[in-house]
């Protein structure tokens, strides 16, 4: 285990068998049509891999990438447009792909944006959803697994860029963030 976490929450195991078996949900869902994935980077970005191997459909793959939280661990709720589709979604069925639903700012404002382009249809694929910290209606339709309200890294999850690469997902020790904070002041 890392030394800068508390302990692991999800294993790579238990993350595996979730995302098989969300895959087979929405295989079943999109049957005889083609769906577009649109990766929120960077977070997601494992996640998305994995799913999208186990999805048994035509699928095609973009990426779009929003401004974050930098060094931080919450959201300004104001959300930048840093990289976006490479491709017109009008008519075409649409998942975004996010790593975890928090305040749910971000997802929120892209589903606006992403929904005045007239897509046919436009879910939301989250690997975690933490919903004790929602300030947003938002809601995943395709949800991996509700976790409690406290800093995850790994599988995609960063804390100031660090711990992507966890194979699992980690508590992050409280002391990492709130001695880069004192840091600062
Ligand atoms: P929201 O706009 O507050 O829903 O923020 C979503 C984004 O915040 C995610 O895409 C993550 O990048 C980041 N985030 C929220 N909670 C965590 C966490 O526990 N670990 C790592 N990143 C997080
Ligand atoms: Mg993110």
């Amino acid at each position: 285990m890392h030394p800068d976490v508390i302990r692991v929450l999800l294993t790579k195991e238990e993350i595996a068998a979730r995302v098989k078996e969300m895959a087979a949900e929405i295989t079943r869902d999109y049957q005889g049509k083609s769906v577009l994935m649109i990766c929120i980077l960077r977070g997601a970005v494992l996640f998305f891999a994995d799913i999208a191997r186990a999805i048994d459909l035509d699928v095609r793959l973009d990426f779009m990438a929003v401004s974050s939280y930098g060094a931080g661990v919450s959201t300004s709720g104001e959300v930048r447009i840093i990289k976006d589709v490479s491709q017109p979604i009008e008519g075409l069925d649409v998942i975004l792909v996010e790593d975890i639903i928090d305040t749910g700012h971000t997802l929120q404002y892209l589903k606006r944006l992403l929904n005045n382009r007239n897509p046919a249809s436009l879910k939301i694929c989250s690997l975690l959803d933490k919903p004790d910290r929602r300030e947003t209606e938002l809601e995943g339709d395709y949800v991996g697994f509700r976790v409690p309200n406290e800093f995850v890294v790994g599988y995609g999850l960063d804390y100031a860029e660090k711990y992507r690469n966890l194979p699992d997902v980690c508590i992050l020790k409280p002391e990492i963030y709130l001695s880069a904070k004192n840091k600062k002041c």
